[in-house]
């Protein structure tokens, strides 16, 4: 199944709210890890994969935030973000396809969202050479990884094929594109579970 489908179906299941809950102790430490020169001026917000809006919500009420935009490619989300959130963005759009998307941003955030797509590394060198203006910040957090073994069984489990990465892939990938101050973090580790994957990046 493609992912976005399945997401589309999880809209009618109210399950984007049971992610809202799910990635909010992740997405708020996430949101701790941006610079604060950044935070400190006028800035703009993109997050990639987006669902139903809240993290988009929730950077628009910053008081330095002069645009805050979210994408994704279930119809379903996008629409129930719009009705919950007049103020910012929003737009359906295939991550896969994100090439044809030319917009500028001073922060790009995803959660739970590049190890769906057909080539997370073209994706995210896409990011780092069009969309991220120059000492932008690029921060994403991810459940699925090779090391997060509770995740595993996941694709099988969804019928949705994920890449599943080890923690120095993805971390490869960051540099091999041109971030500098590549950063990795497990947060929420515990015996069980090897947490969220937080990856951070600047662009120079
Ligand atoms: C696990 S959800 C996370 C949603 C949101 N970031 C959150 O934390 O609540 C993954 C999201 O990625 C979106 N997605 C997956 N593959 C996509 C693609 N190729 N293009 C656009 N969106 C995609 C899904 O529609 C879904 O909303």
């Amino acid at each position: 199944m493609k992912a976005i489908n399945l997401f589309n179906h999880w809209v009618d299941l109210g399950k984007d709210e049971g992610m809202e809950v799910n990635h909010t102790p992740s997405v708020n430490h996430m949101l701790h890890l941006i610079p604060s020169n950044i935070l400190d001026s006028q800035f703009s917000f993109l997050d990639i994969g987006c669902g139903n809006g809240w993290v988009v919500k929730k950077m628009s009420s910053f008081k330095n935030c002069i645009r805050s935009v979210g994408v994704d490619g279930a119809e379903k989300m996008i629409k129930k973000a719009i009705l919950k959130d007049e103020k910012s963005e929003y737009l359906v759009l295939d991550i896969n396809e994100i090439k044809h998307y030319h917009e500028d941003f001073d922060i790009i955030f995803s959660m739970e969202v590049f190890y769906y797509l057909k080539n997370p590394k073209k994706t995210i060198q896409y990011v780092f050479n069009n969309l991220l203006n120059k000492d932008g910040f690029f921060i994403m957090g991810i459940d699925h990884y090779l090391e997060n073994k509770q995740s595993l069984i996941w694709p099988q489990d969804l019928r949705v094929h994920m890449h599943t990465y080890s923690i120095s892939q993805w971390e490869g990938i960051m540099k091999a594109v041109g971030f500098t101050n590549v950063s990795s973090f497990q947060f929420g580790k515990n015996k069980d579970w090897a947490g969220t994957l937080i990856l951070s990046g600047k662009k120079l």
